[in-house]
């Protein structure tokens, strides 16, 4: 495990597209295992801005996101879809039909999980995974107590979670209730993984992550088992790691 300390968000953002960035230049035809949310937008900022001066070339690359709000599509401006057309897919030149995502429109949970692992396997495995972390340890929507082998399935949402991602909701009520994400064994079988972690909310969870026992009550802890593994966290969510 690898980990750099970054003096702030945006500190951490250029690290992690330093990182991303490197991939893509190495393999060009890479497969890039990508995440929502806040952790990552200044990532996806800083990869558009190097895009956008000629240094990055995203023609060959493919992407597979984490997860998905099971009943929301591509025009829903809270799926996670939207998110990554307007965050980074419409301002670089990826082929957008080498972007995956699970499908939330399709209602069949079965039907949506089994395709969506079958999209991981025919684009041949993730050579990078970018992770962020919630508040209770949950990598994707794995959340607590999920089973390590578990591939893309539904999650009910836990109260914690759906706590936290409100605020991209008009009201608490908007938030789905379940969401279709990839599990712990296709996170794990990712070729590296980066994790990236911001500010004192999540502080605990981190220590807990990289230093406490590996369980499935905090889903992030199996990434101690990954042999690529590199985070990069803030001074604030690496607090009550360094003294
Ligand atoms: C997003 C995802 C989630 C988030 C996590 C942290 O695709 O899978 O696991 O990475 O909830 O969210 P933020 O970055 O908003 O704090």
């Amino acid at each position: 495990m690898i980990i750099y300390k970054a003096k702030n968000y945006q500190d951490m953002s250029r690290k992690a597209a330093n990182i991303l960035s490197a991939q893509i230049i190495m393999k060009p035809d890479c497969v890039l295992g990508l995440a929502t949310g806040s952790s990552p937008v200044g990532a996806y900022q800083q990869l558009i801005e190097w895009y956008k001066k000629g240094d990055l070339d995203f023609c060959r690359v493919t992407s597979v996101n984490l997860d998905e709000y099971k009943g929301l599509g591509p025009d829903s401006d809270q799926s996670y879809r939207y998110f990554m057309n307007s965050n980074l897919f419409d301002h670089v030149n990826i082929d957008i039909s080498h972007t995956f995502i699970p499908n939330g429109l399709e209602l069949d949970t079965k039907k949506a999980c089994c395709e969506y692992n079958e999209v991981i396997a025919q684009v041949g495995g993730i050579d990078i995974q970018l992770l962020g972390l919630g508040n209770n340890g949950h990598i994707g929507f794995n959340e607590p107590g999920v089973a390590f082998e578990r591939e893309t399935h539904c999650v009910d949402l836990t109260e914690s979670t759906i706590e936290a991602n409100k605020r991209f909701f008009a009201s608490e009520a908007d938030v789905p209730r379940q969401a279709y994400t990839m599990g712990i064994k296709n996170i794990m079988q990712a070729k590296k993984i980066l994790l990236i972690v911001s500010g004192k909310s999540k502080a605990q969870a981190l220590k807990e992550a990289l230093y406490g026992p590996i369980t499935p009550l905090l889903p992030a802890s199996v990434l101690q088992l990954h042999s690529d593994l590199t985070v990069v966290a803030d001074e604030e969510a690496l607090s009550l790691i360094d003294k």
